[in-house]
């Protein structure tokens, strides 16, 4: 896969179909963006919205919630599942407030060591944030890149994910990467679907090794355990 071919398609095709109107894409305030990504890990958009917005009335800085207490947190947070998101926010929102002086690292690297941020959450919120050029690797686009690169080795296999990461990290463009990696999402979440590709509907099918294959669907590869 020729990567400046696929970042260009990916990029263009973002423009003109992917999700532009989302309240968190309308900033570059990292407290936002980290939140919504938080919230959005476990949780389909649409519940996220109302959460989002009462968050952010309620806490309209990280230092407003690393002030509050962890019981309102968690009353806020009810119905959104997956309560040690809210444990982690809470105790992120302290140690960005103690350790950062209340404001955000702006590396992945810096925001990685952050409570409940992960290796590819560090990566969005870096990317959308401060355009730092950064690859994220979350399930969906596990599947994205393993369809189009055929890729055949076990994700469950440390050293195979790894080798995922090195490709994700080698189809970045050199600009655009907070639309590149929106695009990247948009494509999992309604084009290359679990079940039935739309690859009719795909920006990068004439890229795609696995459906070149003929069989997408047969990526990314699940050995049983
Ligand atoms: N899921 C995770 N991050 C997202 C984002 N920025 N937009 C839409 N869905 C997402």
């Amino acid at each position: 896969v020729p990567p400046a071919g696929f970042a260009d398609l990916l990029i263009a095709w973002q423009r003109r179909h992917g999700r532009n109107e989302l309240p968190w894409q309308n900033t570059r305030d990292p407290y936002r963006v980290w939140l919504s990504e938080i919230m959005l890990q476990q949780t389909q958009v649409t519940t996220v919205l109302g959460y989002y917005q009462r968050f952010l009335e309620r806490f309209p800085t990280v230092v407003a919630l690393a002030v509050a207490s962890l019981d309102e947190v968690l009353a806020l947070w009810a119905g959104l599942g997956y309560y040690s998101r809210a444990r982690n926010l809470h105790a992120c929102a302290r140690a960005v407030a103690e350790q950062h002086g209340g404001e955000f690292p702006r590396s992945a690297a810096e925001l990685q060591q952050l409570p409940g941020i992960g290796r590819s959450t560090a990566a969005a919120i870096a990317a959308f944030a401060f355009s730092e050029r950064v690859a994220i690797l979350d399930g969906n686009v596990k599947r994205v890149l393993s369809r189009l690169l055929a890729f055949d080795g076990d994700l469950a296999s440390a050293a195979e994910e790894k080798r995922l990461w090195r490709h994700a990290e080698a189809l970045l463009p050199a600009r655009e990467i907070g639309r590149y990696t929106q695009g990247l999402m948009d494509l999992g979440a309604g084009i290359c679907s679990v079940r039935a590709p739309q690859c009719l509907l795909c920006p990068v099918s004439e890229l795609c090794a696995g459906r070149a294959e003929g069989e997408p669907g047969r990526y990314p590869i699940k050995t049983k355990k």
